[in-house]
């Protein structure tokens, strides 16, 4: 039984390059005027720079928005190419329109938001023609700016809930049977007492879309994270973790699934959950949703509460 197994695996950190050349646009007759110029500035405030940070005084939670314009700006791009994947990708993110594979890794697939197009077209002309900012301290991360890498940090702190659960499940099921580790899993807190979670005031709750404790139920935002990582499994990919800031906290989301040894409890009703087990369940959460699942389902989240530093 692989409780321990490690369910999210993240490529080392990719490096968004320093030195990548800018592409500067030489405008003798303005294609944008200045109107237009001051509506992107307004909009990418209001939409994109709460993770794309043109600079690193917030948390990074997204490549600055520099670096995506090189990604999807070569020589010879129209302003419609340009303008049009950018859209695509920013009002329906998915791993395989991404063209940055490595800011997938480390930030996790963009959270789907709800976009007007017309919006992000102006926001792209403007990053297709403007002068879009470097991060004034690239190249030495270390200038008072927040370099915590949040999607790690989450992560560990997910993996010892994970493993604290674990454990004492594995244990409650080895002395008792599954019907006994039905009643610990009913009662037990998880508190993470590292100096890490302490500092960060970390927070970490479980949730899910087909509950069996009704206090689990994932909220409106949740719940469309964990269907966007059951697209992803159902089309052969993993799921990848998200994080999403708000002004003074990160929030990271790791996907749980399930593994063969989940489904003593959480399978099919007759085929893996023995009778008993099924009675106890019954008794203790009579509004029970969460049967019926396979191996490898997205079963629900880690939700990670970390506050800016
Ligand atoms: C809640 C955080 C968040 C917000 C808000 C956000 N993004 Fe992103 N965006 C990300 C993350 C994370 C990535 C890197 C992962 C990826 O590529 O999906 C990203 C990547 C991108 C990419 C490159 C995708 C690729 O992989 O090729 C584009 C283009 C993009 N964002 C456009 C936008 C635009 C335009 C806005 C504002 C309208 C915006 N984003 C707002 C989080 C965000
Ligand atoms: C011995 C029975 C048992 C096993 C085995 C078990 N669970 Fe559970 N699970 C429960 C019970 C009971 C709850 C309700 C806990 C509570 O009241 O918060 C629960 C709750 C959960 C929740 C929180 C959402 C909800 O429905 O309330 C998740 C997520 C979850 N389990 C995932 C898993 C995964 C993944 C595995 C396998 C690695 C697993 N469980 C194995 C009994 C079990």
């Amino acid at each position: 039984m692989k409780i321990n197994q490690i369910i999210i695996s993240l490529a080392a950190l990719a490096i968004i390059s320093c030195g990548t050349k800018q592409v500067e646009e030489e405008d003798m007759v303005p294609k944008i005027s200045l109107q237009e110029k001051e509506e992107a500035v307004k909009l990418l405030e209001k939409n994109c720079y709460s993770c794309h940070a043109p600079d690193n005084s917030g948390p990074r939670l997204a490549p600055p928005m520099f670096a995506v314009k090189n990604h999807y700006l070569d020589e010879g791009t129209s302003e419609k190419e340009f303008v049009e994947s950018i859209t695509a990708y920013a009002t329906n993110p998915s791993e395989d329109k991404s063209r940055m594979p490595g800011a997938l890794n480390k930030f996790g697939l963009m959270p789907q938001s709800n976009f007007e197009s017309d919006d992000v077209r102006k926001i792209a002309k403007y990053l297709y023609y403007g002068d879009i900012k470097h991060p004034n301290d690239c190249g030495n991360p270390d200038s008072g700016s927040d370099s915590t890498n949040y999607l790690e940090v989450g992560k560990d702190a997910a993996m010892q809930v994970k493993s604290v659960l674990g454990k004492n499940l594995f244990a409650a099921i080895e002395s008792s049977s599954a019907e006994g580790a039905v009643e610990f899993c009913n009662h037990k807190a998880i508190e993470l007492t590292d100096s890490v979670s302490v500092a960060m005031n970390i927070k970490v709750k479980r949730v899910s879309d087909k509950v069996r404790n009704p206090q689990n139920t994932a909220n409106a935002e949740e719940n469309l994270i964990i269907q966007t990582m059951k697209e992803s499994i159902s089309s052969g990919k993993k799921a990848a973790p998200q994080l999403i800031a708000s002004e003074d906290k990160v929030t990271g989301y790791y996907p749980i699934l399930t593994n063969g040894m989940c489904l003593q409890c959480h399978g099919e009703i007759i085929k893996d959950i023995e009778p008993l087990t099924l009675g106890k369940i019954g008794y203790l959460y009579p509004q029970d949703k969460a049967t019926g699942y396979s191996e490898n389902e997205v079963r629900g989240l880690f939700v990670v509460e970390m506050d800016v530093k």
